[in-house]
């Protein structure tokens, strides 16, 4: 039996329904932007599997400071503990943080990162005795599928059969272009109510809604407008960080900046799942006190993980050399001559480019679904070629890992350009 088929013996997969579900591909080998199936085919991972591999499969610089690590201290617990790499590690983050950010709170993933974010906000409302126990998020958010975090994701589609047990969450629209001063008022008009504590939000690019994107000028707006009323501002760069918006951070186009953010997917490289929350120093001191019930009484059992910690470092590293930088900025020169080439296509409504996102819409007659026939035609005619890229019902998009070859990105577009044929 292949490995496919044993695979549907015990496992349950994310968002698959398995009736439906055909066998899926067993990945053997990884390399840069490369994946081989059980049978040697080959497929040019263009979402850098789910946006945290930036740096490539196996990538060995990666895998060498994992190897030293595991062989001198692979875990320890961090209540109580310290050790040497979150030390390192922290300090390199505030280093490229905003420098608003003092302080850093470690946990597993996105979706944990942004509920300590939503807990933070919460409780230090609670520790000064004041009544805020709402959020404000964007409409279409995605933020993560534990409840905080679905409480605050706006694709009803994921988190319908929840509704009645979530957070209050109250949402204002997407500020696309042309929609901006109605996300404006909306928000305005909700944090005079003063019952919100926090607006938590995608910076620049809102990715699961399938890279829709708004501009810095009215994010700092709205961030001022949070500022003003002293409701807290959560950025969720768990997809954004790391270089994917052409910057270190999506925060680094804003002038003002947040009081909290969200990391996670390439924080490691996509070599060990890790999530970083981290908070201005008000924030901290909201917490800073004899009274031990004031403190932040949240954790995980593999909080501060020195492995992932030393493949951060690694990754950060890798970040910050010239290579990977000119790659960034090459692939986001590729997206827009890709860009002017293709946006008159008849059966294009729009197209966009971020740092090394690049998305377009395709028409419809119809609402297309998340996994609407168009969706899962197009999904199946990329892996067939080769490629894995998911299209979020008629958005077809592209984030690839960094060290992606001109050849491999070449037959990326060369793949969407056949596939506008088929839909
Ligand atoms: C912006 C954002 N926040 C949070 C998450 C949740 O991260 P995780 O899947 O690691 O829990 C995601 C996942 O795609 C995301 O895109």
């Amino acid at each position: 039996m292949s490995l496919s088929q044993r695979d549907k013996a015990h496992n349950w997969h994310p968002y698959t329904q398995h009736k439906t579900a055909s066998d899926f591909p067993a990945i053997v080998k990884g390399k840069g932007a490369l994946l081989w199936d059980e049978n040697g085919k080959e497929y040019i991972d263009a979402i850098a599997s789910w946006w945290v591999n930036p740096f490539g499969h196996s990538n060995q610089v990666i895998a060498d400071a994992i190897y030293e690590q595991l062989t001198t201290l692979e875990h320890v617990l961090f209540g109580g503990f310290t050790h040497n790499k979150a030390v390192e590690l922290s300090e390199k983050l505030i280093e490229i943080l905003p420098f608003n950010q003092q302080k850093i709170f470690y946990s597993d993933n996105g979706s944990t990162a942004v509920e300590v974010a939503i807990k933070v906000a919460l409780q230090y409302n609670f520790n000064k005795d004041i009544k805020k126990t709402k959020i404000i998020a964007f409409e279409d958010a995605f933020h993560g599928d534990t409840f905080g975090a679905m409480a605050a994701s706006g694709i009803s589609f994921f988190t319908e059969a929840f509704k009645g047990s979530l957070l209050e969450v109250v949402r204002i629209p997407v500020p696309t272009a042309g929609n901006e001063e109605k996300t404006l008022k909306s928000l305005e008009n909700l944090v005079k109510t003063n019952e919100f504590a926090a607006f938590i939000f995608e910076p620049l690019a809102l990715g699961a809604a399938g890279m829709v994107m708004y501009s810095p000028k009215i994010l700092e707006q709205l961030i001022t407008v949070c500022k003003q009323n002293n409701v807290f501002t959560i950025a969720d760069e768990v997809m954004t960080g790391f270089g994917k918006t052409g910057k270190n951070f999506a925060c680094d186009y804003l002038v003002e900046k947040p009081d909290m953010m969200c990391l996670s997917k390439a924080l490691t490289g996509g070599a060990i799942p890790m999530a970083i929350t981290t908070f201005t120093q008000e924030i901290f001191d909201g917490f800073y006190d004899n009274d031990t019930n004031k403190a932040l009484l949240h954790g995980h059992t593999f909080t501060a993980n020195p492995t992932g910690c030393a493949a951060a470092l690694a990754s950060i590293f890798l970040l910050q050399t010239p290579e990977i930088q000119q790659n960034i900025n090459k692939i986001n020169q590729s997206h827009l001559a890709f860009e002017s080439k293709i946006k008159s296509h008849p059966k294009i409504k729009t197209t966009r480019v971020l740092g090394v996102i690049f998305a377009l819409e395709i028409k419809t007659d119809s609402q297309e679904s998340y996994y609407g026939t168009m969706r899962n035609k197009l999904y199946n005619f990329f892996i067939e070629n080769g490629i894995i890229l998911r299209p979020v019902g008629n958005i077809v998009y592209i984030l690839p890992p960094y060290v992606i070859s001109k050849n491999q990105l070449e037959k990326v577009y060369q793949t969407i350009e056949k596939a506008l044929e088929i839909v």
